[in-house]
């Protein structure tokens, strides 16, 4: 991503005007409420350390939360507030795989959990998301890579990078096999409140109730535009949660109180202003998608959440790296090649609406142009 972003730097410093849809950073300033919420805590005083767990409150909340969203009520000793989901994925990687032991990442997928796991010792191997099944995780992908090895699977969904979302079905088919080969299991639910309304979210934390192997993550980055404030929330069974906290302890002794305050407010506050923009995402996927669509040689699945499109660009033959350079530096439109995501992702872009209608529409106009100077050379 930052060699995409240094590229299009240089291009503007030249004077070229880019369009950005390369990073999954939201538009949109946090909701007043939520700011206000943080301002009132630290005029308020709240400027010290608190438990490592996170303020009893916004722990309570989190709870209440999940007990409304996916049917279950944690215990207190389960939830953890940690400094962004980025580092959530690091803590439970951290605490359960060791050196010599695998796990389980969704390709493409996101890629912090493939450093992580480089970080600590463990080996990553990525299970396939397929273009056929509309990159949604399917447990017969899964299973012929289980190894005596294999410790953790990670699952995302809604996904980054295509937006799918795994249907309850599927999920109840991979838990079955985390429960056989006794794996634990990382759920990456951050785009959980970025769903369109025409595909079902489940979380296959409600079959666990994360009191044996699922860890259950959320983030307040995207859905509430909040990712430098760096907030999010760890949901385990007790054992693993209270190996998290330590690991936090040690490293950050607790995430600022002004912070919690702040998403405090986010889950029980006025939800206005986030209706607003999620209305904004489902017209801006609309169209872009449909945009896409209409574009000879593109492909393009209606992504079900998050705020990413993953077209498909093999009829033009060539590597989504060259293809994400060539609408660089042709078209002036910034996007991430499918291969930054893994193998799997090679042949498809992924391109992030988190920008205006306006600037998605000249983004259509400009990619469309470009690839009309391309040749089709292959069906998909
Ligand atoms: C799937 C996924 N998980 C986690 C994160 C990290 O979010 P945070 O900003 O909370 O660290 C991202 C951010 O892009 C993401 O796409």
């Amino acid at each position: 991503m930052f060699k995409v972003l240094d590229r299009a730097r240089r291009l503007e410093a030249e004077g070229r005007s880019i369009i950005h849809l390369e990073i999954g950073d939201p538009d949109f300033s946090t909701p007043d409420n939520i700011v206000a919420a943080a301002k009132r805590a630290l005029d308020a005083g709240e400027h010290h350390y608190t438990s490592s767990w996170g303020i009893p409150e916004f722990r309570q909340e989190i709870r209440k939360v999940t007990q409304h969203s996916r049917g279950f009520l944690p215990d207190e000793n389960q939830v953890l507030v940690v400094p962004g989901a980025n580092i959530g994925i690091f803590y439970a990687i951290f605490c359960l795989a060791n050196a010599g032991q695998e796990v389980l990442v969704p390709d493409p997928g996101f890629p912090t959990y493939l450093s992580s796991i480089k970080m600590c010792g463990a080996t990553a191997v990525p299970y396939p998301l397929h273009d056929k099944n509309q990159f949604r995780i399917r447990a017969a992908d899964i299973e012929p890579l289980i190894t005596p090895r294999t410790r953790l699977l990670i699952l995302n969904s809604p996904q980054n990078p295509t937006g799918a979302i795994t249907e309850r079905w599927a999920l109840e088919e991979i838990y079955e096999l985390a429960v056989k080969h006794d794996l634990y299991i990382y759920s990456d639910e951050i785009y959980a409140r970025m769903v369109y309304g025409d595909s079902d979210f489940f979380s296959i934390a409600s079959l666990d109730q994360c009191r044996e192997r699922v860890i259950l993550s959320n983030g307040f980055s995207k859905a509430f535009a909040m990712t430098g404030w760096r907030l999010g929330v760890l949901v385990a069974p007790d054992v693993v949660a209270e190996r998290m906290m330590m690991l936090l302890q040690t490293t950050s002794s607790c995430v600022s109180p002004f912070l919690q305050r702040a998403g405090l407010e986010a889950i029980t506050g006025d939800q206005s202003q986030v209706r607003v923009m999620m209305d904004e995402y489902r017209a801006r996927r609309d169209l872009l998608v449909e945009g896409l669509r209409a574009i000879p040689g593109l492909q393009c699945h209606m992504p079900g959440g998050a705020f990413y499109a993953f077209p498909d660009i093999r009829a033009f033959g060539m590597t989504s790296e060259a293809f994400a350079e060539y609408m660089l530096d042709e078209a002036g439109v910034a996007l991430l090649p499918g291969s930054n995501f893994g193998d799997q992702g090679e042949g498809f872009v992924r391109i992030c609406y988190a920008s205006s209608r306006e600037n998605i529409s000249e983004a259509l106009r400009r990619i469309a142009a470009a690839c009309a100077k391309l040749t089709i050379t292959a069906g998909t």
